[in-house]
């Protein structure tokens, strides 16, 4: 493999976009008709809908990125040295910018490493590659665009690997299908290999409401853009602004639930399709779930997934924990 002096970064489709639209009918009209109403939170991140994200993480009140970044910055070398790792393969990687301290560590531990980022957003791969070969010349970067829930096999393997998994985004699937993807990822480790897992920590509620709910009305119009992509990628009928962006804390189940609710008797119909739902007002649509984690309940939901927690590692304030984790 030769690292030429002008290295490009190589970003693939894992599938062709003809199949997003397909996708996109079949999550909007399952999840429309499900007890409650909901869909994919997948569905967010088109070009705006990343760009929002990336406002999100510098809120004052959004605490989890900073947190997450202050862990990486004290222990980024330590844990490239213990995952001695040749690439790095990134779940829903967005702009790749906290995994800096992390490929910056890794170079320094073994010069060239490899960085997979894997994430829904073709804006969001194509940006970081980019960013990343311009200001990392070192860095072999092969970025894939794809659903982390269902390529992760696809990936090819490039040596040792660190599977990272960031952002406490494992708390955005339901909690049913969490097994199935720590299993996945479980299957995606060779022996050697090493999962780093992002996890926000259940705290007081207040903080974690103000986290979902700033008063700049960013998260606001990143709640309300899904709609907005369901309106342009499917020539829906809806205006987003019917609805009214709704965050609350489920206590029984550690977790903020994201929802859109009708500020008036509203529809959302897909014409070509035939298909059409009503929303009373004060009926909702649940867009979110942000599960938040305790460390007895993590650790044993990596065991029960054949992984072994080697590291928990929390920001000096005991928001966030970065979890390194080894098969067993
Ligand atoms: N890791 C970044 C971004 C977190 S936001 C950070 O910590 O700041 C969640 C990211 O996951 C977004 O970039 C979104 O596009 C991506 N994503 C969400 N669902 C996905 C899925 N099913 N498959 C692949 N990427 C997904
Ligand atoms: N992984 C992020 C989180 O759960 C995603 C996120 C942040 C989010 N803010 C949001 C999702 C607002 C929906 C709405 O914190």
């Amino acid at each position: 493999m030769s690292r030429g002096a002008a290295s490009q970064p190589q970003v693939q489709r894992v599938s062709p976009p003809a199949d997003r639209r397909a996708q996109l009918l079949d999550d909007v009209v399952r999840g429309l008709a499900d007890t409650p109403p909901q869909l994919p939170s997948k569905w967010f991140y088109d070009g705006r809908g990343s760009a929002l994200f990336e406002q999100i993480t510098q809120l004052p009140e959004y605490y989890p990125t900073r947190a997450e970044t202050a862990i990486l910055q004290a222990h980024a070398d330590a844990l490239a040295a213990a995952a001695d790792a040749d690439e790095l393969v990134e779940l829903g990687s967005g702009s790749s910018t906290k995994t800096r301290l992390l490929l910056a560590a890794m170079h320094r531990h073994r010069p060239g490493p490899t960085y997979v980022p894997l994430d829904v957003s073709e804006t969001a791969v194509d940006g970081a590659a980019e960013a990343l070969q311009a200001d990392y010349p070192w860095l072999e970067v092969r970025g894939y665009v794809g659903d982390f829930e269902a390529d992760l096999a696809a990936l090819p393997r490039r040596g040792r690997r660190l599977l990272a998994f960031l952002g406490s985004t494992i708390g955005n699937l339901d909690p049913d299908q969490r097994p199935t993807l720590l299993a996945a990822m479980r299957a995606a480790c060779d022996p050697d290999d090493r999962l780093l897992l992002g996890a926000d920590l259940v705290k007081d509620t207040d903080r974690l409401l103000a986290a979902y709910d700033d008063p700049a009305g960013v998260t606001a119009a990143f709640n309300r853009n899904v709609l907005e992509v369901v309106r342009r990628e499917l020539d829906a009928e809806v205006d987003p602004d019917d609805f009214a962006h709704a965050p609350c804390w489920n206590a029984e189940q550690d977790r903020i639930e994201m929802w859109l609710v009708a500020r008036r008797d509203t529809v959302i119909a897909l014409p070509a399709d035939g298909q059409r739902w009503t929303f009373a007002a004060g009926e909702g649509l649940r867009t979110e779930l942000s599960s938040k984690f305790r460390r007895d309940g993590l650790s044993a939901e990596l065991t029960a997934a054949g992984f072994e927690v080697q590291r928990w590692l929390t920001d000096a304030d005991g928001d966030f924990a970065l979890v390194l984790a080894a098969p067993r």
